[in-house]
């Protein structure tokens, strides 16, 4: 069964109520493709369904003194139904490893949040070839916690690519998609390899969403600053 496309659009510490709802109200408005899942990250309730919320992040305890984070009960009374965990920004500013984003994930889900598991390597461990042995290591720590991948997707997130401009060409977004999915399948199961959406994050633009959507691994992405621009529905139009 064909995997259903999905694009998710991340914020970031960006934008302004004004600045969002403009945004929001121009992709409400926009001729969509009606199959596609998009999840504006920090989206306001002014989404149309079937578009969803969801956060940037989530805590993994249920509740206490842990000042500045948001718990899952609190996302779940907000309506928000998804989180974006370990993104980059959080693995390397804020110093999350794999343990703790392994943890959160375990949490999100285990509360019904659906999760984007973000996942990617520095140039220099691409350069020195350790591209998939550093995706993989990150999504084993998933793997000794979590059973039921279902409502995970995974976006695979060269880190040499966010926000740089440098989009990973189709080859190289192509293999590392390729590896994710035959890890899964060896290490989860085939259902789930089969059924997992990975979807590809870094410098996605309007220009070069077209080709990298036509990679036969590659089911949708995750788009920073190409999110807040009005060409942000073309993206999520790309795959048609
Ligand atoms: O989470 C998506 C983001 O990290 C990609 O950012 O600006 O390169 O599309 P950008």
């Amino acid at each position: 069964m064909p995997r259903q496309f999905f694009v998710g659009g991340n914020f970031k510490m960006n934008g302004s109520v004004d600045t969002i709802k403009k945004i929001i109200n121009h992709i409400n408005d926009a001729e969509k493709d009606p199959n596609t899942a998009l999840y504006l990250l920090l989206a306001r309730e002014h989404l149309k369904a079937p578009l969803e919320v969801a956060a940037q992040n989530v805590f993994d305890k249920p509740n206490g003194a842990f000042t500045g984070e948001i718990s899952v009960d609190q996302l779940k009374d907000s309506n928000i139904t998804w989180t974006l965990l370990g993104h980059s920004e959080r693995r390397v500013v804020l110093q999350e490893d794999d343990q703790f984003v392994a943890s959160k994930t375990k949490a999100a889900l285990d509360g019904g949040i659906g999760v984007i598991f973000c996942c990617g390597e520095t140039l220099e461990q691409r350069e020195s070839g350790e591209t998939v042995k550093v995706v993989t290591t990150q999504l084993a720590a998933v793997k000794e916690k979590v059973q039921d991948w279902s409502k995970i997707v995974i976006a695979y997130e060269p880190i040499w690519a966010i926000g740089t401009g440098k989009v990973a060409s189709t080859e190289q977004a192509q293999e590392v998609h390729a590896a994710i999915r035959e890890w899964l399948k060896k290490e989860v199961s085939e259902k789930v390899a089969e059924e997992t959406r990975i979807i590809y994050g870094g410098s996605v633009s309007e220009k070069n969403c077209k080709d990298l959507s036509k990679q036969p691994d590659i089911d949708g992405f995750l788009v920073g600053g190409a999110s807040l621009k009005p060409a942000f529905v073309d993206i999520i139009n790309s795959h048609l």
